[in-house]
């Protein structure tokens, strides 16, 4: 295996399937499975997951609402898609820990590092709930903050695009993707990866970030194997 310990960044939109918002339990099994593939292989597994099919409290804000109220509220969708997801890997028969940012003892463990290197090391996948555990921080920033903590090799951005392309490529077809690039490209060509603190904390880290398409069977497994099959950032 290319990479020994992953940090994979779920997007709380991608678990609707093809739902308006909510949890799609097809889709939720489907990355069960993907996951397990990589699990099967030896591979230590951490994940962070957003809430936006939930919350999102920049959306929250931009109707009036106190955006840190807001935020908070996005944490608990966050823990709410982390218990989801948790429940989804446990049918698939993985042995899992939530570990959460904020403080919510009687559901999850809190998130305390040794603690989440050791099931790591035991095999288990490590699901980081709560984001940051601070308002104005997106679930990126959370990635790349516990990828960097618990020493990933890398950061698997799952999306619905493969890679990153010159422009959007759902908009426009003459898009081209890269295979690579580097950090300092993606800056200055303006290219939407990450928000840009978590973008910038992964570069400064030497964190490599791999966007890919987590919606085709088997690229899960590909990916960490070697194959490129999105596109890697990196220094
Ligand atoms: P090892 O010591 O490596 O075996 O790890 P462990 O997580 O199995 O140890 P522990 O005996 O502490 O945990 C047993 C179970 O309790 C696991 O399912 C944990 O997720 C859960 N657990 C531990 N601490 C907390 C907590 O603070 N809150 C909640 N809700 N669950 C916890």
């Amino acid at each position: 295996m290319q990479y020994k310990r992953i940090l994979l960044k779920l997007s709380g939109e991608a678990l609707m399937g093809e739902r308006q918002y909510g949890i799609d339990p097809n889709r939720l099994k489907e990355y069960a499975q993907e996951i397990k593939q990589v699990i099967d292989k030896g591979v230590e597994v951490a994940i962070v997951i957003g809430g936006g099919n939930i919350f999102r409290g920049v959306a929250g804000a931009s109707q009036g609402m106190d955006r840190v109220q807001g935020d908070h509220m996005g944490m608990l969708a966050t823990c709410i898609n982390g218990l989801a997801l948790q429940s989804a890997l446990e049918d698939q028969g993985i042995h899992t820990r939530l570990q959460t940012a904020i403080e919510i003892k009687e559901i999850a463990e809190p998130y305390i590092k040794r603690r989440a290197n050791r099931h790591l090391e035991k095999g288990r996948v490590v699901i980081f709930g709560g984001g940051t555990g601070n308002p104005y921080f997106t679930t990126d920033t959370a990635a790349v903050l516990r990828a960097i903590e618990i020493n990933a090799d890398a950061i698997l951005k799952g999306t619905r695009v493969d890679g990153i392309y010159t422009a959007d490529p759902e908009k426009d077809k003459d898009a081209v993707k890269y295979e690579n690039i580097t950090f300092k490209d993606v800056i200055e060509k303006g290219l939407k990866v990450m928000d840009m603190t978590a973008f910038t904390l992964s570069e400064e880290n030497k964190l490599p970030i791999i966007v890919f398409d987590m919606n085709t069977q088997g690229n899960l497994l590909k990916l960490v194997s070697g194959e490129n099959i999105g596109t890697i950032v990196d220094n």
